[in-house]
């Protein structure tokens, strides 16, 4: 007989300890996300905002809230998933893959003894997770492998959910890295996404497509590559955007292997203007320092303009903030695209 694997011992659950049932698991979720939804929406009503804070502490705030994911998801080990992608799709080798999780509420990656792993989470349940908000962690390409499981969903402004995908990209180390991605499929099949959509902006983010993708009733588990991008043939984009695409609109994408690199402004006229606006403010003022644009929204301003057809690039730049906070959609800021 063969000898079970067992990858995650050791580590059992933290924080799930005060809840059981997964029914419960569920209100506490879906109503913290209620409430976080109207909290976003209701501006400057300070009485509003003081009642739902009430609310909040009620079913137990953030904690109570972890504690409950960890519930909800336990009968689907996503580490196991990710151990699992990691084996396919990079293999194992005698240095340590370096491995980013983004709001991690356990530590079952810290088990596997070939990963060299960073968890983070703005709200952490345990000393190896460190309590960090992932937008104050530059993207600087370090990372082999970057694990999002049903984080972009808790971020409330849809701008920056748009930014955390392309900050996400910007940690992976090569064109061979991964993003493994895992969203409801609520959010995914919402009126504003769409699956054909969504996964359009994963490749005009410059993100390449793994099989499987791997979905379940309730969840969609995207494996993506830094780099290699699947792109949208004219038919599909057309359908998409419900209009007739120019030949000039970039559906004609470049080969793989030459998604657009930040630092070469050869290909895209919008970066030359933008190079030749920062050259001449350096020569006509000496005070005024220009900052320089990080290599994460230089590579996104890119990748988008360039991969993306134009009129999902217009659906992604919409207005959204009309759109109820229950009903899922991403945005895409102008300091992205422009
Ligand atoms: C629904 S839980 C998902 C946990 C786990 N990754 C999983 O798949 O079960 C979302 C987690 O993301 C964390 N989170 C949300 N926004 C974050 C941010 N900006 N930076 C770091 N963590 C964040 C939350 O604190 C929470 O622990």
């Amino acid at each position: 007989m063969g000898k079970k694997r067992r990858l995650f011992t050791g580590n059992a659950p933290i924080g799930g300890k005060g809840l059981k049932s997964r029914r419960v698991a569920r209100v506490v979720t879906s109503k913290y996300h209620a409430i976080r939804n109207e909290m976003q929406s209701c501006g400057d009503n300070k009485e509003r905002m003081a009642e739902l804070e009430k609310e909040l502490e009620a079913i137990g705030g953030t904690d109570k809230y972890q504690q409950a994911s960890i519930v909800s998801t336990s009968h689907f080990k996503t580490s196991r998933w990710v151990v699992k992608m990691i084996e396919q799709h990079l293999g194992r080798s005698s240095a340590k893959i370096r491995v980013l999780e983004v709001g991690a509420i356990n530590i079952q990656l810290h088990s596997v003894a070939w990963l060299d792993v960073r968890s983070i989470d703005v709200n952490s349940q345990h000393p190896l997770i460190e309590e960090l908000d992932f937008f104050d962690l530059p993207p600087e390409q370090a990372f082999d492998v970057v694990v999002c499981s049903m984080v972009v969903n808790c971020v409330t402004e849809a701008a920056k959910r748009g930014e955390m995908l392309a900050r996400l990209r910007g940690h992976l180390r090569s064109e061979e890295s991964l993003l493994l991605l895992v969203l409801p499929s609520r959010c995914i099949e919402s009126k504003h996404c769409g699956a054909a959509r969504f996964e359009s902006l994963l490749g005009g983010l410059g993100f390449g497509f793994q099989a499987p993708l791997k979905t379940t009733p309730r969840l969609f588990f995207y494996t993506l590559r830094r780099g290699v991008s699947r792109y949208l043939g004219s038919e599909e984009a057309d359908k998409l955007g419900g209009k007739e695409v120019s030949e000039d609109d970039s559906l004609q994408q470049p080969p793989l292997d030459s998604a657009p690199k930040a630092k070469s402004d050869k290909k895209n006229p919008k970066d030359r203007k933008r190079k030749r606006k920062s050259e001449q403010a350096d020569e006509h003022t000496d005070v005024e320092h220009v900052e320089e644009e990080e290599a994460w929204v230089l590579e996104t301003r890119a990748a988008l303009t360039s991969l993306l057809p134009r009129q999902l690039l217009k659906h992604f730049s919409s207005d959204f903030s009309q759109v109820p906070p229950t009903e899922f959609c991403i945005n895409i800021a102008p300091s992205l695209t422009c």
